[in-house]
């Protein structure tokens, strides 16, 4: 058996960031701000949803794309928020998690020979799942102002880094991890880019609820032209604090969405039944569940800043997500990666350095912190990264 020879499909892939400073955060006690998952229970009522569609006996596969109840909450929510009508059986299909519904999409859309452009810094399943549909993933740097500790799409090198090849452009707004949001504007922008080339779009919209400050998240679904060649894909483990649950949805055209189904079926062919069951009726008796949610994490993020404004870190107050980017070059000159890994020995808060998310080197001075936390541990991860 130790003689077989292995060919590694991802030969470049190791253990992920977030299971590294996991570990790393267990094994030295420290506290826990790298992995991005809520502290925090979902809501009473909708855990015994889960209970009683258990006892219901909604206990076998559940239909390939999803329940009816919860495809048709969804295509609800988006024709009240996003002011675009989906057809609940041709164009919802719920997924394993956004993580699945990625996969698929990728899968489905781009193959050997094909390109697929992705925005560093990026959330870490994109570029896998295109090699491991036999594409290339080309890799384009987000700006990065660093008098305001400030990222943005550069427009014009994006515009450039669409070529013939191009099959698929991954956008993800609300940004993981620098906060960006993207206006109607820079949604045209986006449309006359793809105008003329055979590009889909494939937009992760997980923190789609966690916007702050007023601020509005536009998402792709808004959008006319864009809509009828993207593929949108949500989570509610980001919407309902059940990252656990791995519940996930892809909104796209008929025409897409059968193409994605076709990965999907063979992927896991279908997902949890009485969690779908229990989601679909929560969305149902609180179709406002989502409201609170900006205004939860936005106490949670002014907390954290306020423990740290005696401090040598720089900031710029993160627009979305329940992600703080912190500048830490007053504070020591060490990469990022090795300063994570120290961090979390001493003074014992772990985090997640930026230049994991970026394929070319990376410059800036940031690390990653998340604030779905507790306050207590929030309050004392400050006051330990005040005293550096
Ligand atoms: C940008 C982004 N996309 C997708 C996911 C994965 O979502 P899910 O847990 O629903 O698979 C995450 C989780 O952290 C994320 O940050």
């Amino acid at each position: 058996m130790a003689d077989i020879e292995l060919r590694s499909r991802l030969p470049g892939v190791g253990t992920t960031i977030f299971t590294i400073m996991s570990e790393a955060a267990r094994k030295c006690g420290a506290l826990n701000l790298s992995q991005g998952y809520p502290a925090f229970d979902p809501p009473d009522e909708l855990r015994e949803l889960v209970a009683l569609s258990i006892r219901k006996g909604r206990n076998q596969y559940a239909p390939m794309a999803g329940v009816p109840e919860l495809t048709e909450a969804i295509a609800g929510r988006t024709a009240v928020r996003d002011r675009r009508r989906v057809d609940p059986v041709n164009e919802v299909t719920v997924t394993a998690g956004a993580t699945e519904g990625l996969f698929c999409a990728i899968q489905a859309f781009v193959g050997p020979g094909d390109e697929a452009v992705l925005l560093d810094p990026a959330y870490d399943a994109y570029a896998p799942a295109v090699t491991l549909a036999g594409a290339r993933p080309r890799h384009v740097a987000m700006d990065y102002d660093p008098a305001r500790s400030h990222f943005s799409v550069d427009w014009s090198k994006l515009e450039q880094s669409i070529g013939e090849r191009t099959r698929l452009l991954v956008v993800n707004f609300p940004h993981n991890p620098t906060g960006a949001l993207l206006d109607a504007e820079d949604l045209d922008r986006l449309a006359a880019i793809l105008r003329d080339s055979p590009a889909l779009l494939l937009a992760d919209e997980v923190y789609e609820h966690i916007v702050f400050d007023g601020r509005q998240h536009r998402s792709v679904l808004t959008h006319d032209e864009l809509w009828e060649r993207s593929c949108v894909v949500s989570s509610f483990g980001k919407s309902l604090h059940a990252t656990g649950w791995k519940i996930g949805y892809c909104v796209a055209p008929a025409r897409l969405s059968a193409e994605l189904r076709k990965v999907h079926q063979f992927t896991t062919f279908a997902v949890s039944t009485p969690m779908q069951y229990a989601i679909a009726e929560y969305l149902e008796r609180n179709p406002d569940f989502a409201e609170q949610l900006a205004g939860f994490y936005q106490e949670k993020r002014d907390r954290f800043l306020d423990g740290l404004r005696d401090s040598r870190f720089r900031w710029s107050p993160a627009a979305s997500t329940f992600f703080q980017l912190l500048d830490y070059s007053a504070v020591s000159a060490e990469a990022d990666e090795r300063l994570a890994l120290s961090w979390t020995g001493n003074p014992g808060v772990a985090s997640i350095p930026v230049s994991v998310f970026s394929k070319d080197a990376f410059a800036p001075r940031l690390l990653r912190f998340c604030f779905a936390k507790d306050d207590a541990t929030l309050d004392e991860a400050a006051r330990r990264l005040s005293a550096l």
